[in-house]
């Protein structure tokens, strides 16, 4: 198939990132992963173990070693997607929230090469790819990158806060490469991630109730499509109006 599109995703092996590999498999696309864990036996879609390449985000060598991996997979081809969706939100020992005070300074390290390191080096080793197929990247951010959350840590809220920042920088710097940079900033989504109260919080929300990995899929699909092909630089709130 040569116009099959392609879409590198990291994080794929749950929530949020599994949701996105099943939209964009079931428009046809390729999609290649990347994750700690290697491919699960269960995981329904087609080609999934040959193109899951299991890598460790939080080690920088290890990243630029999966870049020369993907590249040598994509055979000098087009990349028209990357989502750099996999994250790391730590907690303490009994469950607690790590603030400014109480996160130790190797695990603050940890969390940016996941959550903010990881996406720069891949973007920037693959930048001809992306380039050739005129494609686009999309940060997955947060709402706690924008506000103190009561269950994300400083670590992760300000990665996720750096990671918007990132996200318009590369909008300037990738643009004149044909190349799109948008960021999507979930709220309060049922994957494993969120911690226990998330319930009594969603209560609250104008829209009275969790999101659904399926409907963040939704709008990074819309992002990576020619739908959106004039939008770069911007970060959508999908959060049911938590934001407001
Ligand atoms: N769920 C929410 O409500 C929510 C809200 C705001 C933002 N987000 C963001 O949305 C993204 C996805 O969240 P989620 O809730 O779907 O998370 P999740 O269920 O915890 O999944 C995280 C994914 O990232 C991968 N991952 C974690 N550490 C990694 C590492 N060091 N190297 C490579 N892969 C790694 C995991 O796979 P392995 O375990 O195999 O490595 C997994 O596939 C994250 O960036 C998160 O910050 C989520």
């Amino acid at each position: 198939m040569p116009d099959r599109k392609t879409l590198l995703l990291t994080g794929a092996s749950r929530g949020i990132g599994h949701a996105t590999v099943k939209r964009f498999s079931s428009a046809g696309w390729r999609v290649i992963t990347c994750s700690r864990h290697p491919f699960p036996e269960d995981c329904p879609w087609e080609a999934g173990p040959e193109d899951h390449i299991q890598i460790d985000l939080g080690d920088p060598a290890s990243t630029m070693e999966a870049v020369a991996e993907i590249r040598s997979r994509l055979k000098g081809g087009k990349l028209e997607a990357l989502v750099n969706n996999a994250g790391i939100s730590p907690k303490g020992p009994e469950g607690e929230r790590l603030s400014t005070l109480t996160t130790d300074l190797r695990d603050w390290g940890k969390v940016f090469h996941v959550n903010f390191f990881a996406p720069v080096v891949l973007a920037r080793g693959l930048r001809v790819e992306l380039a050739a197929a005129q494609g686009a990247i999309v940060n997955v951010t947060s709402i706690a990158g924008a506000r103190v959350h009561p269950f994300a840590g400083a670590a992760y809220a300000t990665s996720k806060a750096a990671l918007s920042a990132l996200t318009r920088e590369m909008a300037h710097d990738f643009g004149p490469l044909g190349v799109r940079v948008n960021a999507i900033a979930p709220g309060e989504i049922e994957t494993a991630i969120l911690s226990p109260g998330t319930d009594k919080l969603a209560e609250a929300l104008p829209l009275r109730r969790l999101g659904k990995p399926e409907e963040v899929a939704r709008t990074i699909y819309y992002l990576c499509s020619a739908e959106s092909s004039y939008v770069t630089g911007v970060e959508i709130e999908i959060n049911g109006g938590q934001h407001i």
